[in-house]
């Protein structure tokens, strides 16, 4: 798809037109060019109450020689937002048939450049689909849409701008999903690693350095190590560095990728295990923000850090009752294999203390309990920073990606550390509180400025996206699958600091 701005009054193709609720008639700011036919048929459909112009809904005019149209609302004018724009653009392109052709007219009312901005973004975003395992048919050639988006003189170069930002970054957010959606058979710890390495080749100002299974081993990462040695694809960790001689502090991403998680010798229950190839959102959100970054230019210094492994039983598998020693130097009393995701991040938020983070942020599908707390809404905050978790609270309100604030409490930390023979504990104490207990384990792990013991602790979040990177049926930006939830987000809170 090929989104051009325009400020001719030519229709070309099927004409997409936004409108509010309660429109009776054709604005006039948008018969610019209508031919008369296609005018009056349009204005009948409004002024008998056919299309009310509802939030996100759409209506198809194919009217012979009067052209190709496609009505969609944008609900009340007193209570519009940008995001009702951006859902407004994704369901028009959720509605385009094959009898609408491949050329496509916007034409706006009453709309601001950010508005008309975020539709595009919309179309954009939804402009995506996972088939790459699917016979593709010889006959059907899928020619490229063309999208031209009308808008006046004044307004072209600032659309424009907005516009090139938007498709950089649905390119990180359609990176993620690729990533989440590819079949654990292919995607692999090695895969990733090499995916990333093939990526940085196309960025003068990326590098990717991976610590290869060895390697891991030889610096300690036992954390990793313990959940990636039972698999023949052994685990990894990738870093990313992004214009690395800027000097200062710099946000620091860090990623849960399991690749698949089969619970390990604390095997999960058969139905539906096939959806824990998804375990490595957080590594495919972590990469796929660095593409949205490096796609639009962004010049800050950036690094992030993705701790791949596949979780599978196996003879030389870790057993619940095994104690483990990472990065860190604390001690680990794994309790239960499945809660793994906490283990290989134990070694990726250590480690993210070398690079002089101005504040640390991981990404993990870390727990059921999210999702039981929160469904496929919203994605679980915890911060040891209460200004910075509203940051991100708010970064997220402003792309529509909801993540909603949760307790990190001292008594979840107690809970984590009174194991009898380890330092911590990878289970709680009792089935409740499941996605807190996870956050306050996490916490043990984050380290102090300049590894100082005394010193101060670096400023931290946790996303638990295990409800919101896949199965989220009311993300108006998604057809299914991976959802690449929250590229948008951390390039927002990135780029707008
Ligand atoms: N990958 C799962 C969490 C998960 C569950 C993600 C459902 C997406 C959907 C994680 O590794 C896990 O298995 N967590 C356990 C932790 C428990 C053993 C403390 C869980 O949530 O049951
Ligand atoms: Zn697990
Ligand atoms: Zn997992």
């Amino acid at each position: 798809m090929e989104i051009t701005v325009s400020a001719s009054d030519n229709i070309n193709g099927t004409l997409i037109l936004p409108l509010y609720e309660g429109v009776e008639e054709i604005p006039e700011e948008c018969e610019r060019g209508l031919p008369q036919g296609m005018k009056s048929q349009i204005n009948r459909v409004l002024a008998d109450g056919d299309f009310k112009a509802k939030k996100k809904s759409t209506m198809s005019l194919i009217g012979g020689e009067d052209g190709k149209v496609i009505l969609a609302g944008l609900g009340k004018s007193s209570d519009v937002s940008v995001h009702d724009f951006r859902k407004s653009g994704a369901a028009v392109f959720a509605s385009i048939k094959k009898v609408h052709g491949n050329d496509f007219t916007v034409r706006f009312n009453e709309a601001g450049v950010a508005h008309m901005a975020a539709f595009a973004e919309g179309m954009m975003l939804r402009n995506y689909s996972y088939d790459e395992y699917k016979m593709k048919d010889e006959e059907e050639t899928d020619a490229e849409k063309q999208i031209r988006l009308t808008c006046s003189e004044k307004e072209a170069e600032e659309l424009s701008t907005l516009v090139n930002k938007y498709r950089g970054i649905t390119k990180g957010v359609h990176l993620s999903r690729d990533l989440g959606n590819c079949p654990p058979n292919d995607m692999y710890p090695e895969v990733f690693a090499d995916m990333a390495w093939e990526w940085a080749k196309d960025f003068d100002n990326v590098d990717v350095t991976i610590i290869n299974y060895e390697q891991a081993i030889k610096a300690g990462m036992g954390g990793l190590v313990a959940v990636g040695k039972g698999s023949s694809r052994k685990p990894c960790m990738v870093i990313f560095e992004m214009n690395k001689d800027v000097k200062g502090r710099c946000p620091v991403l860090v990623g849960k990728g399991i690749t698949f998680d089969t619970g390990g010798i604390s095997l999960k229950p058969g139905a539906n295990m096939d959806e824990m190839k998804y375990d490595m959102g957080g590594s495919a959100t972590v990469f796929g923000t660095m593409e949205a970054l490096a796609q639009t230019g962004h010049e800050g210094k950036v690094v992030a850090i993705t701790c791949m492994a596949e979780n599978m039983p196996a003879a030389n598998a870790t057993r619940p009752g095994d104690v483990i020693k990472g990065l860190s130097g604390k001690t680990i009393e794994v309790l239960n294999t499945d809660a793994e995701g906490r283990l290989v991040l134990s070694d990726g938020l250590w480690k993210a203390g070398e690079y002089d983070p101005d504040f640390i942020i991981d990404f993990a599908t870390l727990t059921g309990a999210c999702v039981v707390a929160l469904g496929h809404e919203a994605t679980g905050l915890w911060s040891n920073d209460d200004d910075f978790r509203t940051e991100i609270h708010e970064a997220g309100n402003a792309v529509d990606e909801l993540a909603w604030p949760m307790p990190l409490l001292p008594a979840f930390e107690k809970e984590m550390t009174d194991s009898k023979i380890a330092d911590t504990r990878n289970l709680g104490a009792g089935r409740y509180g499941g996605a807190n207990t996870a956050a306050a384990f996490l916490k043990q792990f984050v380290p102090n400025r300049d590894y100082d013991k005394d010193g101060e602790q670096i400023t931290w979040a946790h996303m638990d996206i295990a409800g919101t990177y896949w199965g989220a049926k009311s993300n108006s930006m998604v057809k299914n699958g991976a959802t690449g939830v929250h590229v948008r987000t951390i390039h927002h809170l990135i780029t707008n600091r």
